[in-house]
């Protein structure tokens, strides 16, 4: 049990160097200096994590059933089960770290979305960490449908095999073999729905969204044409979502190696 924990970090760890490698590679005589000092601490999401849940989940039903007042209830856009819809994200079986990372950043402003900055306004540290504990434990069935009318050829090369011919890195090199994410700092993309997934690339690529660790999200999508970004959002739609890492459930078990789910995503066509 325990060296089977030890092989995500010693990957995680190999993929942000790797990563890291690969970002100073492409970046070279631009200025991406920016999104390094914003961000000192590339495992911030690995920490957050490693924090117990301080109000358990009975804690946050209200935060996420009703909200503070009626309107803002996080049920209210993400669907009763985190399903998410349209540009609102699926957050159900996402890794926890990450999750609280992003309401950080949104509540710091390293991340800006209008209706998520309010949301997050008035909550504490704990309410953050036990709402991000709580949507990583939630299995709720696959919503999303490709929106875009992409390529999914075109979208399955770039996430399998990525394509050098213009930089740009398999995504599951770093996302899981199954677009189910990678530890805490890599999140699951199999499932998500293709606008939201689309809106973030085409947010990285003119700078929108600049919190990713290392800038690693910055290099991937400032290769892709818009394109590009429509087939591969459309093809990870199509993949069985992540479900929550547990100890007991295997298929998804706590060190990230979906295999099982590789088949659906080979099969998807
Ligand atoms: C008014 C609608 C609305 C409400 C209410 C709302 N959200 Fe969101 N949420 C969004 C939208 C839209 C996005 C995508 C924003 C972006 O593009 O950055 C989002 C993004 C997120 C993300 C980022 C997910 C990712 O995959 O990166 C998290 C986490 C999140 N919301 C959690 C919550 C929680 C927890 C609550 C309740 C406390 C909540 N949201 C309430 C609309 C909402
Ligand atoms: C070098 C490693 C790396 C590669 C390659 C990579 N990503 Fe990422 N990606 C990350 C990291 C790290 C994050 C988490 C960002 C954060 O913490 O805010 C991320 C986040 C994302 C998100 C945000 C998910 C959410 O729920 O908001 C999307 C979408 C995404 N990546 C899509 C892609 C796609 C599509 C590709 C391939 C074209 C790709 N990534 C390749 C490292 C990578």
């Amino acid at each position: 049990m325990k060296s089977g924990r030890v092989f995500p970090l010693l990957l995680s760890a190999l993929l942000i160097t790797v990563g890291g490698g690969y970002w100073l590679l492409s970046s070279a005589g631009t200025s991406s200096a920016d999104t390094r000092t914003t961000l000192p601490d590339p495992k911030i999401a690995q920490r957050y994590a490693e924090k117990p849940n301080p109000l358990g989940d009975e804690g946050v039903a209200d935060l996420v059933g009703s909200g503070s007042n009626d309107e803002w209830a996080c049920s209210s856009c993400h669907g009763e089960g985190g399903e998410g819809s349209l540009n609102v994200p699926r957050l159900a079986g996402l890794p926890a770290g990450y999750l609280i990372k992003q309401l950080n950043d949104y509540q710091s402003g390293a991340r800006y979305n209008d209706n998520m900055q309010f949301v997050v306004k008035g909550l504490s540290s704990d309410e953050l960490i036990a709402l991000g504990h709580y949507y990583a434990g939630l299995e709720t069935p696959p919503s999303a449908k490709p929106a875009f009318n992409g390529d999914l050829d075109r979208g399955r090369q770039l996430a399998l095999e990525g394509d050098w011919s213009i930089d740009a890195p398999a995504c599951f090199s770093c996302h899981g073999s199954s677009g189910w994410g990678v530890g805490e700092i890599f999140p699951g993309l199999a499932g998500q729905h293709p606008v939201y997934t689309f809106t973030q690339l085409n947010d990285w690529h003119n700078g929108d969204r600049s919190n990713s660790p290392i800038g690693l999200m910055k290099s991937v999508a400032g290769q892709l044409s818009r394109q590009d970004m429509q087939s591969v959002s459309d093809y990870l739609a199509g993949l069985v979502p992540p479900q929550p890492r547990t100890e007991g459930n295997a298929a998804n078990p706590v060190d990230g190696s979906a295999d099982q789910a590789h088949q659906s995503g080979d099969n998807d066509e």
